[in-house]
């Protein structure tokens, strides 16, 4: 039986969503993004959007508590019972030490850390090339991953093609913040898996396939 309950952790960019969607189809658990889960709230509009707009825009961190609720109430859902994929959470010390203290209180022990790395001139190649589809949010990059001729982009949700977008914190000067926003509140978290003897590394330096192979042979 493969490893049900993973973080997938990496600086932005390096891969997390594109192999976590993989892993979703293939394993039928789900992917647990805080970044979809918060631009969704902002797509409705909400009182969490709202807020979390404020700091997504900048590339900064929304507050540890914010997210930390967002985790709690969807790791309780009914799909998530049998195991998910973290991808983007935890960020901060703060939230990994919540995460644990959720998970004791669930009895859902968590399994691995993949830290998928990637160096970071090719993280803002990839950011900033990077297109997804709004709808189903699959992703794609006008070089390394080209979404098929178009508009109209062919699509698997019905009656409409993929609607191709560039998410706004892609914009050059979001970006950098976003890597060193990374190196200085994420990146202690690799230290802090070690410890737990949790942690995987994952080149995430070669094509998403060859990537994906390897994290399939990681999680057994
Ligand atoms: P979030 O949405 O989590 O973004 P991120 O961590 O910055 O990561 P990305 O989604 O940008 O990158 P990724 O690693 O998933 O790469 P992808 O697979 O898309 O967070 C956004 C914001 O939300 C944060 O800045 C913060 O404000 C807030 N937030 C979210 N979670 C939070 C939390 N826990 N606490 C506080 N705030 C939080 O790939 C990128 C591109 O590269 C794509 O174009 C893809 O096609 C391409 N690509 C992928 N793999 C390869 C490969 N192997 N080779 C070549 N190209 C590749």
């Amino acid at each position: 039986m493969p490893i049900r309950r993973l973080i997938l952790l990496g600086a932005p960019g390096a891969g997390k969503g594109t192999q976590a969607q993989k892993l979703m189809a293939d394993l039928a658990i789900p992917q647990i993004s805080t970044g979809d889960i918060l631009r969704a709230a902002i797509s409705r509009g909400t009182a969490l959007g709202q807020e979390a707009k404020t700091y997504m825009e900048r590339g900064v961190l929304v507050p540890d508590e914010v997210v930390i609720g967002l985790v709690e109430q969807r790791l309780a859902e009914a799909d998530a019972a049998t195991g998910w994929i973290l991808d983007g959470f935890p960020r901060t010390p703060v939230q990994a030490e919540a995460l644990d203290a959720l998970l004791v209180g669930l009895g859902q022990p968590l399994e691995a850390v993949v830290l998928i790395d990637v160096p970071e001139a090719q993280l803002i190649e990839r950011l900033t090339g990077r297109r997804s589809c709004a709808i189903c949010k699959r992703i794609y990059h006008l070089r390394f991953n080209p979404p098929p001729p178009g508009p109209p982009y062919p699509s698997e949700h019905p009656d409409r093609p993929c609607e191709l977008v560039q998410r706004p914190d892609d914009a050059l000067e979001v970006v950098s913040k976003r890597q060193a926003v990374y190196r200085q509140s994420t990146e202690p978290l690799i230290a802090y898996y070690r410890e737990q003897k949790k942690l995987q590394v994952l080149d995430g330096d070669r094509p998403p396939e060859i990537v994906y192979s390897e994290l399939r042979r990681l999680l057994g």
